[in-house]
C-alpha cells in the first residue's frame, strides 16, 4: 500500500510517500528562518507561507514520483494551527478528488508516536510489542499514552501548562541561543560537563502523571533575572539536566502503573541527546524514531494512516 502523507499543522510543509512503513520519499520546507526573528510562530504567516510551499512542494511531487501509484492520501486534520491545517486539507482534498484516492484524516500526535516504526530498508523493520507507552514530547505537547493497538491509543498524562520545547524555546530565548532552543540548548550540553550545576525544583502536579514545565522555565528566568555576571551554558546545561530528569521520572512511575510490553519516544524534543540516552535505559524494548523523522513530517502521517484501520 503507498500512501502519500501530507503535514502542515505547524510551521512545516512536507509531503511524505510511504509503502507500508517503508518511506519511498520524504521532503519538506520549514518556515524556522520566517519565524525565528519574532521568537515563536506567527500563526498568520504560517498559512501564508504553507500556501507559497506547498506550491513548490507539488511541482517536486510531480517529477519525483508518479502520481498514479499513490493509493490513498492522508492529511493532519488536528490538532494545531487552525489556518495552516486548513491549507494541508484544501490540498488533500483537491489531490484526493484528482486522483480519485481515499481521503484519511490523521491526528498529529498519532503521527509523531508511529514516526518510530518509519524504516529506509526492508531489513530495518520494527514492530510495537502491545501494550506500550509513548512519550510525545514537541514544541506544542507533552503527553503519555498508552496503546493497546494500533487503534486504541488513550491519553494517560499530559502538560498542565507549557510543552517541554516550549520552555526549551524560552529558555533559550531569555539566554540569547536563538530559536528554535533546544537543539542550542543540547549542543552546549554535549559540550560541557559540570558537577554542581543551579538546583531548580521540580514541579509539582495534582496528577503525578501530568507534566508541569511552566514553573521550571520561570525559576530559570527569575535566576537570570536576578543574578549577574550569569553562565549562560551552565543555566543551559542544568535546565537540561532537571527538565530531562523530570520527564524521564514521570516516565517511569507510568511504566511501573502501565507495565508496557514496548515504549516509544516521538516528537520534536524526541532529537535530545540527554532524553534518549536515559529513555533507553527505562525499559528493554525500546523505538525511538530516526533523528529526521523526530520533527514534523509527511511520511508519519503516511504511515499512521497505513497502520490504523
Ligand atoms: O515536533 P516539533 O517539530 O514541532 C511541534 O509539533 O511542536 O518540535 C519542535 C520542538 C521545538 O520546541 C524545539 O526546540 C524542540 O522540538 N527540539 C529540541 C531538540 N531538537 C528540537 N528540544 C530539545 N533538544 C533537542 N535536541
Ligand atoms: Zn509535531
Amino acid at each position: 500500500m503507498i500512501i502519500l502523507g501530507i503535514e502542515s499543522s505547524h510551521d512545516d510543509t512536507s509531503f511524505g510517500i510511504v509503502e507500508d512503513t517503508k518511506v519511498l520519499l520524504h521532503f519538506k520546507i520549514s518556515q524556522i528562518d520566517i519565524h525565528k526573528k519574532y521568537g515563536g510562530t506567527i500563526p498568520e504567516l504560517a498559512s501564508r507561507e504553507h500556501v507559497n510551499n506547498f506550491y513548490i512542494l507539488i511541482e517536486e511531487l510531480k517529477t519525483k514520483f508518479d502520481l498514479n501509484k499513490i493509493d490513498k492520501i492522508a492529511y493532519t486534520s488536528e490538532p494545531g494551527l487552525i489556518g495552516s491545517l486548513q491549507i494541508g486539507y484544501l490540498v488533500a482534498h483537491a489531490l484526493s478528488n484528482l486522483l480519485n484516492k481515499d481521503l484519511i484524516k490523521i491526528n498529529h500526535l498519532h503521527g509523531h508516536i508511529f514516526s518510530s516504526l518509519l524504516i529506509e530498508h526492508e531489513e530495518d523493520k520494527k514492530e510495537i510489542i502491545f501494550p506500550s507507552l509513548a512519550l510525545v514530547v514537541s514544541g506544542g505537547h507533552s503527553q503519555i499514552y498508552e496503546l493497546k493497538n494500533f487503534n486504541e491509543i488513550n491519553l494517560v498524562s499530559s502538560t498542565i501548562d507549557d510543552a517541554i520545547g516550549e520552555a526549551f524555546d524560552k529558555v533559550a530565548r531569555v539566554l540569547k541561543l536563538g530559536f528554535p532552543g533546544g537543539p542550542a540548548i543540547d549542543q552546549i550540553f554535549i559540550n560541557n560537563h559540570y558537577d554542581n550545576i543551579i538546583n531548580f525544583t521540580k514541579p509539582i502536579t495534582p496528577n503525578e502523571l501530568d507534566f508541569s514545565f511552566s514553573g521550571l522555565k520561570t525559576q530559570v528566568l527569575n535566576y537570570v533575572n536576578n543574578n549577574k555576571d550569569v553562565d549562560s551554558q551552565l543555566v543551559a546545561y542544568s535546565f537540561q539536566k532537571h527538565s530531562i530528569d523530570y520527564l524521564i521520572d514521570k516516565f517511569k512511575k507510568a511504566i511501573s502503573i502501565y507495565h508496557p510490553k514496548s515504549i516509544i519516544l516521538s516528537g520534536g524534543v524526541s532529537a535530545n541527546s540527554y532524553l534518549r540516552s536515559q529513555f533507553k535505559k527505562t525499559h528493554t524494548n525500546y523505538l525511538i524514531p530516526k533523528d529526521k523523522y523526530t520533527t514534523d513530517n509527511g511520511a508519519m502521517i503516511a504511515i499512521a494512516a497505513f497502520l490504523k484501520k
